[in-house]
């Protein structure tokens, strides 16, 4: 089985780490849960670490940057989940959605191997004003493709809420936005290395270029002040959490 993040996930698990304070708005819906599937897992982040948790992830790359744990991983895509219905009490999706390649048969399948609620960490591409467009348009026009809208979700899922999730201004989570007040960390090809939206857009050197004129000259703080001095802001990240009542065992 070959993944994408076989090749762009080398330095994933330094990139990529829970932030706490991310963790905690994911984690005030798992209610009484006690067995959590984590489908998209990559190295980990974000499970809850005191319930039984089953990680689903395709690519081996990222499960071997796992830490040791009693984790049960299986390789595996969400389309086709290698459980019997029912298995667990609560699904996690955190920032994969737009990653399947049959986001109606993940969804489906989520819904048949879980008996409780089904959270998913996701963003919306209309509901967002993150400045590195205006330096990368394709990164606009990417999102707008591939990411899922709340009619999409209840049409398989049933009603959900959304939950909108601030980005705080030091992200551990090195996600798109996470360096929303610190513009030069996307000069860095490490930190673009662990951000996929960067795999699929050609062009970059330029708009790159531009940001780092406009960082050096002050252009960046005059054009984009009412970002600044903010402890998080809103980039359209959300939570989409089913309304089923959790029927943990
Ligand atoms: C942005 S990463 C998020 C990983 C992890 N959930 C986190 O929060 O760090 C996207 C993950 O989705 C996985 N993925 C891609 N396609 C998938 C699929 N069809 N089924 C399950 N996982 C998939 C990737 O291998 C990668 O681990």
């Amino acid at each position: 089985m070959s993944a994408l993040y076989d090749t762009i996930g080398l330095n994933y698990a330094s990139g990529r780490r829970t932030d706490p304070r991310i963790a905690k708005e994911i984690h005030a819906h798992l209610g009484r849960a006690k067995t959590v599937l984590n489908v998209g897992a990559g190295s980990g982040s974000y499970e809850p670490t005191h319930l039984k948790i089953t990680a689903v992830e395709p690519s081996l790359e990222l499960i071997r940057q796992r830490p040791a744990s009693d984790v049960i991983v299986v390789q595996a895509h969400a389309e086709d989940l290698p459980f019997q219905g029912n298995t667990f009490d609560v699904a996690l999706a955190i920032l994969i959605v737009h990653h399947w390649s049959n986001a109606q048969k993940g969804l489906s399948e989520m819904r048949r191997v879980t008996r409780g609620k089904i959270i998913i960490f996701t963003f919306d591409p209309l509901a967002t004003d993150f400045w590195l467009s205006d330096y990368l348009p394709e990164l606009g026009t990417l999102d707008q493709k591939q990411m899922l809208s709340i009619a999409d979700f209840e049409t398989v899922l049933g009603p959900v809420d959304r939950i909108n999730v601030p980005i705080p201004h030091d992200c551990i989570d090195g996600l798109l936005c996470a360096y929303w007040c610190r513009p030069a960390a996307y000069l860095e090809p490490d930190v673009r290395r662990s951000m996929s939206s960067f795999s699929k857009i050609s062009n970059v050197t330029e708009g790159l270029q531009r940001l780092e004129d406009d960082i050096q000259t002050g252009e960046w703080a005059r054009k984009y002040s009412r970002f600044l001095d903010q402890d998080s802001y809103d980039f359209g990240y959300h939570l989409v959490v089913t309304r089923d009542a959790n029927q943990c065992r």
